[in-house]
C-alpha cells in the first residue's frame, strides 16, 4: 500500500494542532502562523477548519466573503468532504478550497453541520477496527485529503478540543501534533493523555488494515505514525501589578515542570535531537481581538496607535515561531527518511 515513488520530503507536511482543553489560543496561532509561513516565508499552506465552531474561519475570511459563501445554496466547506461518505458516494475528488485575501494561505472553511458528522465517524471507526471496508474508508477520509492536497507545503488542521471521532480521524491521519496550550493545570492535561490514546488507536486502525474484509478495495492512502512537532505555551492573560505573588509562583512552577511532563509521556513521539518547546507568545491584549474584528493577521493590523507597538511584538513572535517550527519540521523529516 505505501507509495515508493515520493520520498517524504517531496510530501506536504500535514500538522494537527490539538488541546483538549478550549481557549488556549489554538486558532489564534494556526491562523497567523499559516499566515507568517505564507505571507513571510514563501510556503503555499492550506488550512482545514475542522472545529464545527467554525471560530476559524470566521477569523480568516472577510465579511463580504463569509456572506457570500454561507448564504449561497451550497455551500463548499469541509461538510462537502465528509458528507459524500455518508451517503455510499465515497472521496469527493474536488477538494472545497477557498482563498483567504489578508491571510495569504487558502483554506477549507468549517462547517457547524460537520458536528452531525461525530456519529456517523464513531460508528464507522467501530467498523474499521473490526476490518470493514466502508468504516475504513470513511476513517480514512482526511488521509484522502492531503494525498489530494499535493501542491502545498504545509496542511494545518484547527480542530476542537475533544479526543472524539472527528479528531481521532485526523490525528490518524496528519504526520505532527503540535500542542497550543496555556499555561494551567487543565491545558497540560493534554500532553499526558493524547499519547496513550494515538498509541491504541493506530494500533487499532493497523489491525483494521491487515484484516480488511477486502483488501483489493482498501484506499490508496499512505499510513503514518503520528510525531510530536512540540509545544507552544500562551500567556494566560496580562500580568496585573497588584497580581498576589503566590499565583505567579503557581503559573512559573507549572511552566518549569512542562518539558519534564513532555519527556515522561510523549518520549516515544519525537527524537532527542527535537526541543519541543517551540516558544511563547505573549498576551497581545487588544490586537487579539482587533484582528479578529479585522480579518487580518496580527502580523498585519493595519490600526494605528498602540497597535503598531503591539504589531511590531507580533511579528516578532511570529518570525521565531515560524523559524522553530520548520526546524522541528525538519527534523522529524529527516528523522522518517532515515528510517524509510
Ligand atoms: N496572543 C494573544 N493575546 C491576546 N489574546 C489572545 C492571544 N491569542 C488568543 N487570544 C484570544 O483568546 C481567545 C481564545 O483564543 P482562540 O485562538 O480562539 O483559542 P482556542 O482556539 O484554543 O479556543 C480569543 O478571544 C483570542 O482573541
Ligand atoms: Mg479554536
Amino acid at each position: 500500500m505505501p507509495r515508493t515513488s515520493v520520498t517524504p520530503s517531496d510530501l506536504p507536511k500535514s500538522i494537527c494542532f490539538f488541546n483538549n482543553k478550549g481557549g488556549v489560543g489554538k486558532t489564534t496561532l494556526v491562523a497567523n502562523l499559516a499566515a507568517e509561513l505564507t505571507l513571510n516565508h514563501g510556503k503555499k499552506v492550506l488550512v482545514i477548519d475542522a472545529d464545527p465552531q467554525c471560530n476559524l474561519t470566521q477569523y480568516v475570511l472577510t465579511d463580504e466573503d463569509f456572506l457570500k459563501i454561507y448564504t449561497s445554496k451550497d455551500p463548499h466547506t469541509i461538510y462537502s468532504v465528509i458528507h459524500p461518505l455518508s451517503t455510499g458516494r465515497g472521496y469527493t475528488t474536488d477538494l472545497p478550497i477557498s482563498k483567504t485575501k489578508n491571510f495569504g494561505f487558502d483554506v477549507i472553511i468549517g462547517d457547524p453541520r460537520l458536528a452531525l458528522k461525530e456519529d456517523l465517524l464513531a460508528q464507522d471507526w467501530r467498523e474499521a477496527k473490526a476490518g470493514g471496508i466502508r468504516g475504513l474508508r470513511t476513517t480514512l477520509v482526511f488521509h484522502n485529503v492531503i494525498e489530494q492536497a499535493k501542491n502545498y507545503d504545509y496542511i494545518f488542521f484547527d480542530m476542537g478540543p475533544s479526543l472524539g471521532a472527528i479528531n481521532r480521524a485526523i490525528l490518524l491521519a496528519v504526520d505532527f501534533f503540535l500542542v497550543p496550550m496555556a499555561i494551567d493545570i487543565f491545558s497540560s492535561w493534554a500532553l499526558t493523555n493524547i499519547g496513550e490514546a494515538v498509541k491504541v488507536w493506530e494500533k487499532d486502525l493497523e489491525f483494521g488494515m491487515r484484516n480488511s474484509e477486502d483488501p483489493s478495495e482498501l484506499p490508496a492512502v499512505t499510513m503514518k505514525k503520528l510525531r510530536f512537532l512540540g509545544y507552544v505555551t500562551q500567556q494566560h492573560k496580562e500580568r496585573k501589578e497588584n497580581e498576589a505573588t503566590r499565583i505567579v509562583e503557581a503559573y512559573n512552577n507549572i511552566s518549569k515542570k512542562l518539558p519534564e511532563i513532555v519527556s515522561k509521556n510523549l518520549s516515544n513521539f519525537y527524537p532527542k535531537t527535537l526541543n519541543p518547546h517551540i516558544g511563547e507568545i505573549k498576551h497581545l491584549a487588544s490586537l487579539a481581538p482587533k484582528s479578529q474584528t479585522l480579518h487580518q493577521p496580527m502580523i498585519n493590523v493595519t490600526a494605528v496607535g498602540s497597535y503598531s507597538s503591539m504589531r511590531k511584538q507580533a511579528r516578532e513572535i511570529y518570525s521565531g515561531l515560524a523559524a522553530r517550527f520548520m526546524e522541528n519540521v525538519e527534523i522529524l523529516d529527516k528523522e522518517i527518511r532515515e528510517r524509510s
